[in-house]
């Protein structure tokens, strides 16, 4: 019962792979020595046939007796051996092959957990639009019954609103945008081009000079306000609607005010989420998620020419 418990050898998997990798070695430096000294004896023999006991001394290659061909050639051979041996083994060998595949391996390994975390984390953001969408659903559902504001009746297939908001529908402050998203006015400029644009006077007035390649379309009360050729100036959202009537796309590009006006006559919403809030004086209305569902939702992710992460949004009318 208290007897000397048999010991069992331990040996783990990295030590048995050096264990078997000596063996290895041992093996392929002993066949090279057992090359060599058969090389020495075979040359001897070699030389000893041709030039003592005279066999076909008629066969003289590149005029030197054959043995001289038969000893460089077997040389040759030897010193391959030798290569393999000592050199080759070491670069492409098994243990050379392992050592890469498992480099190999590592680097994969930290490119999937990179790809797992940025997965994670667009995964969030999606799921925090959806449920900012599912809370601003719920608080307009207890204003349906009160406000009508956005009759579906007056709609027009060809305007779209087109906007940039931040988290709270925060759109500019001063007269001026609140941030700069190089994706969002390259997305702005590839859909408007070539199309009316509807705005108010303030927006008009917040760009240096007209868009190029767009009609625009200024709304103002004053009479007699002055602008550059080709802009067209009405004093009623209606008027500029009716003058894009034959634009098979027009837009309504801002700002607050005349977004709020819009909303009863365009049928679709293409807005760029700002994930994050600011301090602004200037707002989009709220959507009214019983008129409206998203059919479109393409995150974006911080990175050095954007400030912040935010997201392309498409709204129809339900
Ligand atoms: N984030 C975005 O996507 C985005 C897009 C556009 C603009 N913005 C921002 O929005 C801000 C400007 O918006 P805003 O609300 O101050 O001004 P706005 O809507 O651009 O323009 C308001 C002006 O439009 C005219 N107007 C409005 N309703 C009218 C009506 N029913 N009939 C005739 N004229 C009418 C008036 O011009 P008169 O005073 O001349 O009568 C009014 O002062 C800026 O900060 C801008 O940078 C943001």
């Amino acid at each position: 019962m208290f007897g000397k418990k048999k010991i069992k050898p331990q040996i783990d998997q990295e030590q048995l792979e050096l264990i078997q990798n000596a063996q290895r070695r041992v093996k392929q430096k002993k066949r090279l020595y057992f090359h060599f000294v058969f090389f020495v004896l075979g040359a001897i023999g070699l030389i000893v046939a041709n030039l003592v006991l005279a066999v076909r001394e008629d066969i003289t290659p590149f005029e030197k007796p054959w043995f001289v061909s038969a000893v460089l050639i077997w040389l040759c051979l030897l010193l391959y051996h030798l290569l393999n041996v000592f050199v080759l083994n070491k670069f492409i060998g098994k243990t050379w092959e392992k050592t890469q595949l498992d480099k190999l391996v590592i680097e994969q390994k930290v490119r999937i957990e990179k790809l797992k975390n940025q997965l994670e984390k667009e995964d969030i953001h999606i799921a925090k639009s959806e449920l900012f969408n599912a809370q601003k659903n719920t608080n307009t559902l207890s204003k349906t019954n009160t406000s009508n504001s956005q009759e579906i009746s007056t709609k027009n297939s060809n305007l779209t609103i087109i906007v940039a908001a931040g988290e709270k529908n925060e759109i500019g402050k001063d007269n001026k945008l609140i941030w700069h998203l190089s994706d969002d006015l390259k997305r702005f400029k590839k859909l408007t081009s070539g199309h009316h644009i509807i705005m108010g006077r303030k927006t008009f007035e917040s760009f240096p000079k007209p868009l190029p390649n767009r009609t625009h379309i200024v709304i103002s009360r004053q009479e007699n306000y002055q602008v550059p050729s080709g802009v067209i100036v009405v004093n009623s959202i209606e008027k500029a609607i009716e003058k894009a009537k034959n634009d098979s796309q027009a837009y309504i590009i801002g700002g607050g005010e005349i977004y709020k006006q819009a909303l009863q006559f365009a049928s679709k919403i293409e807005i760029t989420r700002v994930h994050h809030t600011f301090d602004a004086d200037t707002f989009f209305p709220e959507i009214d998620l019983t008129l409206w569902k998203e059919t479109q939702n393409k995150f974006h992710k911080k990175d050095k020419e954007h400030d912040y992460e935010f997201s392309f949004l498409t709204y129809e009318l339900a």
